[in-house]
């Protein structure tokens, strides 16, 4: 094997060159992650000031979590994968069932999020209950099943 073949392979098998690979299983669910956190923090930031609120944005905002909200799990194979740079714990293959409980009550809490954000004309005061919802589901989660 020359010295470039041999290089390729361990940046495939280790995406040791640049991180993680985008089209890696983390890669997709780290990206998605973080388009999550970037949802959240603008729908927590408007409820609390450091946005404008806005009806229709927070609405589309809320519909956007809720989709994305869907997606992260499937990029969790179902047998844990060797190397790489996760902080997914070990727990998350050990304890399956408890993990996708978890999934399940995030998706609950966006999808009453979008329910609430639906009913015009909106409230803040209406939307910080199942605002905390959501966040007390990622943290939940995050508490069990991320490493730090
Ligand atoms: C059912 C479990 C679960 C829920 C719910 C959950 N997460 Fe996570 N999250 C994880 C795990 C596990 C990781 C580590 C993934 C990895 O590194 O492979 C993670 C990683 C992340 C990361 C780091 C991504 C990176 O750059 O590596 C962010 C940001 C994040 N989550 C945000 C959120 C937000 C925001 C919510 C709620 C809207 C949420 N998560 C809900 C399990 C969860």
């Amino acid at each position: 094997m020359n010295k470039f073949l041999l290089l390729a392979a361990v940046c495939l098998s280790l995406a040791a060159c640049g991180g993680v690979d985008p089209n890696s299983p983390q890669g997709k669910r780290q990206a998605i992650f973080k388009d999550m956190l970037k949802v959240s923090e603008d729908l927590g930031g408007m409820l609390r000031g450091r946005i404008a609120f806005d009806e229709s944005r927070f609405a589309e905002g809320a519909v956007k979590l809720d989709a994305l909200t869907r997606t992260p799990w499937q990029h969790f194979p179902k047998v844990q994968e060797a190397g790489g740079e996760t902080r997914a714990k070990d727990d998350v293959w050990q304890r399956q069932e408890r993990f996708q409980e978890l999934a399940q009550e995030m998706e609950a809490s966006t999808a009453e999020l979008v329910a609430v954000a639906a009913n015009k004309p909106l409230r803040e005061q209406a939307l910080v209950a199942p605002m905390k919802k959501v966040e007390d589901s990622c943290k939940a989660c995050h508490e069990e099943f991320r490493a730090y």
